[in-house]
């Protein structure tokens, strides 16, 4: 089937050569026709010039005297079978008074102007000096002749007579026909021609253009990879070799899109904070795996088209009516965790809000630390103010009461203890500012963890012997001193050991174990005292915690004592864990390397 544009191609390339063949085919039969018959004329005016010329008859003024001279002339041969001569006379009127027709004597001297071979307005116009001249269709054969009436002058310059000739045009007829069938074989020919040239052409073109056309639509179902053949340097070959351009450009440009989608999918599939979007309606548009985490989506709730109730992320004042509303942020607390939640609008390709993005960042562990300090300055500030509420309870007293010497003393020694208190909570809490500001420097030098420990229950004798307690020592003999800061290391011992006192029944065993294992030494202390409830067991090194405010402070505890045996330790690069049944007893676990 032909393709429009060839189709096209061929019907004007046919319409341009009909017109141009039509045209000149006209011009050219026009202008034979009249050159034919200005052949005829011209040999019809040569012929009767010459007549005129060379005849003696003719060029004597007297014709009627000559007429027999002057019809033997013209009827000597001088014209063939298809042209006629005839005199004409002018008398009272023009008479004919020679003919070269066979039947001339009929027609010998009938009036001229009545005879209907012959055209009167020629004639007339003949004697007026004029070359009268016309063509005529007779009426009695059909036949077309050329009429020549051409004027004849007497000696004195008169018009004497009319030399009348007639010449049959159908040889120029014949001939223009002839030619005008040439002339449309011709046209015929060329245009068959123009229709296989144009197709010829039409189809150099249109190749090509098919070609890129089909690389084109492949390229639209999205397979890049096609170039066409550049064959020639002319405007279609500019055509491939542009396709090619954009090709190439089309697909270096997919390639970097492509990259930076794999960049951004990766960095959000990847990311550590949950993002979702989701469209005006609600329903989920991306979501990355951490927001899918959080939220508990599954895949099956994508493919569901699931919608996220915004409420349930704590966003209540969304209004898509106003922009303000879309952006902001939120706390949600979902189980345990703590998330910010950070929104904002997104548009679509006709820049009107298409939703929302809403990004999800677990802010758990800085709201656990936000709260441990608010709870840490809570707590220092209630440590400090119990004493020195006591005190400055106490000093009023003495001060404004006349009290007896021993009430006085009793008074003074409760101020006393309550200024160690203070004194030990502030120099604990500057304990643990060194070590967080890494201003603490650790002396290590080689420790006996046997004489350490002897020291420490030497220390402790009294409390111990107050609540009876029965102090078992199992210290390995072999086991070998340690590199570490003495002074730390000791405040570490010293607070477990006396927490195993302080915390165990009147009459309790503690037993206090050292040995080596491998390159580390294992110090376990171990008590059957009042143990530590599970719930209070994780948190039991955060600084100021106490498992009985109450009775721990009784007994002149702050809670800093595990915290800061914790740091220590670290800063040794060792580890304490606290194994506790409620109950039943609690087993501290220090371990350290030896270098
Ligand atoms: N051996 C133990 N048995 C039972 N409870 C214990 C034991 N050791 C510690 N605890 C609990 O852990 C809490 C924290 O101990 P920590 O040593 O940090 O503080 P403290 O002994 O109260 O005060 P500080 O040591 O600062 O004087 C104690 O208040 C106590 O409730
Ligand atoms: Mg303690």
């Amino acid at each position: 089937m032909l393709s429009s544009i060839k189709l096209k191609f061929v019907f004007v390339y046919f319409l341009l050569v009909f017109i141009a063949m039509s045209i000149v085919g006209m011009f050219i039969i026009d202008n034979l026709e009249e050159h034919q018959i200005e052949n005829v004329t011209n040999n019809m005016v040569d012929l009767v010039e010459t007549l005129i010329g060379t005849s003696s008859y003719i060029a004597d003024d007297d014709w009627i005297e000559n007429r027999e001279g002057i019809q033997n002339t013209i009827a000597s041969g001088l014209v063939d079978s298809t042209e006629s001569l005839y005199v004409i006379y002018d008398g009272e009127v023009p008479i004919i008074i020679a003919s070269s027709s066979k039947g001339y004597e009929e027609i010998v001297g009938k009036e001229a102007l009545h005879q209907t071979f012959i055209d009167p307005t020629i004639v007339l116009d003949a004697f007026t000096g004029n070359k009268g001249e016309s063509i005529v269709k007779e009426l009695n054969d059909d036949t077309v002749n050329k009429h020549l009436a051409y004027p004849v002058y007497s000696n004195v310059g008169k018009i004497k007579g009319v030399i009348y000739m007639t010449s049959n045009l159908e040889n120029v007829y014949e001939t223009v026909e002839d030619s005008k069938s040439i002339l449309t074989n011709a046209t015929v020919l060329a245009l068959i021609i123009t229709i296989f040239l144009g197709y010829l052409i039409a189809t150099s073109i249109t190749i090509p253009i098919r070609d890129v056309t089909k690389k084109a639509e492949k390229m639209a179902m999205g397979d890049f990879d096609q170039y066409v053949d550049v064959k020639s340097d002319d405007e279609i070959g500019q055509l491939a070799g542009m396709f090619n351009h954009l090709t190439k450009k089309l697909k270096e440009t997919i390639q970097e899109m492509d990259l930076e989608r794999s960049k951004l999918n990766t960095i959000f599939q990847y990311m550590a904070e949950g993002v979702i979007a989701i469209n005006i309606y609600g329903s989920i548009i991306h979501v990355n795996p951490i927001a899918m985490e959080i939220l508990r989506i599954n895949e099956e709730d994508l493919l569901n088209g699931k919608t996220i109730d915004l409420k349930s992320l704590n966003l209540n004042n969304i209004n898509y009516g106003n922009v303000s509303s879309l952006e902001g942020t939120e706390l949600l607390s979902l189980d345990t965790q703590v998330y910010k939640i950070k929104y904002a609008p997104y548009k679509n390709e006709s820049e009107i809000i298409g939703g929302l993005i809403i990004v999800l960042q677990d802010i758990t562990q800085e709201h656990k630390l936000d709260n441990m300090r608010k709870e840490f300055v809570a707590n220092v500030s209630h440590e400090l103010k119990t004493p020195i509420t006591t005190i400055k309870s106490y000093t009023e007293t003495l001060l404004e009461n006349d009290i007896d010497k021993d009430l006085e003393k009793n008074f003074l020694t409760v101020i006393n203890s309550e200024s160690d208190r203070m004194a030990r909570l502030v120099r604990d809490l500057l304990q643990l500012s060194n070590i967080d500001y890494k201003k603490t420097t650790w002396n290590k030098n080689e420790i006996s963890i046997n004489n350490m420990i002897n020291g420490i229950i030497q220390k402790l004798e009294f409390s111990i012997k107050e609540k009876e307690h029965n102090v078992v020592l199992n210290i390995q003999e072999s086991v070998p001193n340690l590199i570490g800061d003495n002074d730390g290391i000791e405040q570490v011992l010293l607070n477990v050991i006396s927490n195993a006192i302080k915390y165990t029944e009147n009459g309790g065993i503690i037993e206090v174990s050292a040995y080596n294992k491998e390159n580390d030494i294992v110090i376990k202390v171990k008590d059957n005292g009042i143990g530590i409830p599970k719930k209070d067991l994780d948190r039991i090194f955060e600084r100021f915690y106490r498992v009985e405010k109450g009775r721990s402070r009784e007994m002149g505890g702050t809670g800093l004592g595990l915290s800061i045996a914790e740091e220590i330790i670290a800063a040794h690069n060792g580890t304490i864990e606290l194994e506790s049944d409620f109950g039943e007893g609690t087993e501290i676990t220090v371990i350290l390397p030896i270098v």
